[in-house]
């Protein structure tokens, strides 16, 4: 990545992070999960998805691209709260250091505050919004969440491959089945997912003879 602006930025939320992603896991089941990571690859998904999004000149690219990278920097946050609130706070000062004008800054930490409440994907907000709710649907899933699902249930109590197959079942492939996604783009890439994740359970399934 060229080091400009997002770098910095990207580098502030790395630093904020690293306490959280040092004790990762503690909100992922005990696995290594990597807040950062995660922000990285939800950048990723939204780059795509404004790429193939029909109305970009409706877009505000640069307040998505800032709202991506510290949607999810409130979990640097030491005490337990509301992620979506402390990172729109973390944003805030940040871009209120940086001279951002009021009402761009307004705009970006209304789209962190509100990242997390999914419900509202088909009601009428900002089509940034769509995006970044999007994005962070996108990852964690697909193949992706099977192997979470076989990392965590590997980590019980005396794991079997059935209760692997159950542990997939319960969650990457249910979670699957009902796609959430608002935009041709996203819908096209969770359909992509869902048919990995079909074949896979089953081709799995059929393995175990179940
Ligand atoms: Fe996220």
């Amino acid at each position: 990545m060229d080091k400009d602006k997002y770098y910095d930025m990207f580098e502030y939320v790395e630093n904020l992070l690293s306490k959280y992603d040092l004790q990762s896991g503690s909100a992922k089941n005990k696995i290594n999960y990597n807040r950062m990571e995660h922000t990285k690859r939800v950048y990723k998904w939204m780059l795509k998805l404004y790429h193939e999004y029909d109305d970009k000149d409706l877009i505000d690219i640069d307040s998505l691209k800032i709202a991506t990278i510290f949607h999810d920097s409130g979990y640097g946050h030491i005490e337990r709260c509301d992620h979506a609130l402390m990172g729109a706070k973390i944003c805030r000062k940040y871009l209120s250091e940086h001279n951002y004008p009021i009402e761009k800054i307004d705009f970006i930490c209304d789209l962190i505050q509100n990242h997390s409440n999914k419900e509202s994907l088909m009601d009428d907000i900002p089509a940034e919004l769509i995006l970044l709710m999007e994005s962070d649907l996108l990852d964690d899933t697909g193949a992706h969440g099977i192997v979470m699902d076989v990392w965590v249930s590997a980590l019980s109590d005396n794991p079997t491959f059935e209760s692997i197959l159950e542990h997939i079942e319960k969650f990457t492939y249910n979670i699957m089945q009902d796609n959430p996604m608002r935009t041709p783009a996203g819908k096209r890439i969770w359909n992509e997912k869902l048919k990995i994740t079909n074949e896979f359970y089953y081709a799995y399934k059929n393995d175990l003879c179940n």
